[in-house]
């Protein structure tokens, strides 16, 4: 019903007035049923209880009606308002609890569902092998040192006596802090610190794992690599010493059929010098694609302790002498596990992280 056609007009017909507001209250009340969101809600409340409302109307007029007729048309439109007011809000409140439970419904705790595990986090491939090679030395004796990985180039350089124009001094092979620091391109120079700190007691016996960083990016070199470094010192220690070590060691790693062969090589630090080979992991020595046909793969570089690298150390030439060796763990690693491209070890992707272990 809308107000025009209330049809409010003088003489107030008392008695139409109060039924058509008991309609008015019947009518919300019906229509309250179907409202099913605060819009409508607020749309009835304009309606029936607005300014231009029945109920409104109808307290405007009890001034122009007999003074007889006034109680019971405003006891009528008070209490029709009142249970206009009422319905509203009780509905308004119905609405209310609805949403709530749909909400509650909505985030219902699901006891059956199964649970989400944890993800476990898992060792690098790299950190593998790297515990592999330390436990080797460890059950032969060796200790585990360090050295920062920020070294003043003549522990990196000088005091391992390599000389000035050596061409892994040039800017375009190591990254320099200022003119007396570098980010340590071998762990070698822990070689050095070790000896400072501990002579002249012997033996020495060594093995120092850690970053080392070079100006290298290619599919076989990472600006950022890992090494071992191998030094042990002591009265009467021989080139058999470091090759029985060697060979130990590499069957330890790659199996016990596993033979190795030193070649001449040469580094400033040792005297003689040799790179290491160990009979290729894939086809055993006979020759294949992994081994570029020689049967065999290099892993390390090695030598005698050059008698300057003793001196700097604090320890008489005379009276000692020692081996070193220093192996990569990325190519240990990839020559381990078969892997062909350096870079996926730093690369995180997970469906290659996760076949290891
Ligand atoms: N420091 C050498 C390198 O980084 C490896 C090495 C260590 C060689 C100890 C001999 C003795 O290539």
């Amino acid at each position: 019903m809308t107000d025009r056609e209330s049809g409010l007009v003088e003489p107030v017909d008392v008695d139409a007035l109060v039924q058509r507001l008991e309609q008015a209250r019947a009518e919300l009340e019906e229509r309250l049923e179907g409202a099913g969101d605060p819009a409508q809600l607020e749309e009835l409340r304009v309606r029936y209880l607005g300014r231009r409302s029945l109920v409104a109307q109808a307290l405007s007029a009890l001034g122009r009606v007999p003074a007889a007729d006034r109680p019971r048309l405003g006891r009528t439109a008070n209490e029709v308002r009142q249970a206009m007011a009422d319905a509203l809000e009780a509905h308004r409140q119905r609405l209310l609890a609805a949403e709530k439970e749909r909400r509650l419904a909505a985030e219902a705790l699901d006891l059956t569902l199964p649970g989400r595990p944890p993800l476990l986090g898992r060792r690098h491939p790299l950190r593998i092998v790297l515990e592999e090679i330390e436990d080797i030395f460890l059950s032969m004796g060796f200790t585990i040192a360090g050295g920062p990985e920020v070294e003043y180039s003549s522990l990196n350089f000088d005091l391992l006596n390599i000389p000035p124009d050596h061409p892994a001094r040039d800017m375009q092979d190591s990254f320099y802090i200022d003119a007396s620091r570098l980010l340590r391109t071998h762990t070698s120079p822990v070689q050095i610190r070790y000896m400072q700190a501990h002579a002249p007691r012997l033996p020495v016996r060594i093995i120092a794992p850690g970053r080392v960083f070079r100006r290298d990016d290619d599919p076989t070199h990472s600006p950022v690599f890992h090494q071992v470094e191998g030094l042990l010192v002591d009265r009467g220690v021989s080139m058999a010493h470091l090759k029985g070590t060697l060979l130990a060691f590499a069957r330890r790693l790659f199996g016990p059929e596993t033979r190795i062969r030193l070649r001449p090589s040469y580094f400033p630090f040792t005297e003689p010098s040799a790179e290491v080979d160990v009979s290729c992991t894939s086809c055993g020595g006979a020759g294949c694609r992994v081994c570029g046909g020689s049967g065999w793969l290099e892993i390390l570089g090695c030598g005698m302790v050059h008698p300057q690298v003793l001196r700097n150390g604090g320890y008489d030439p005379e009276e000692v002498s020692g081996f070193a060796f220093g192996m990569g763990v990325e190519r240990i690693a990839m020559l381990r596990y078969g892997i062909d491209d350096l870079r996926r070890f730093f690369q995180n992707d997970l469906r290659f992280l996760e076949q290891f272990e």
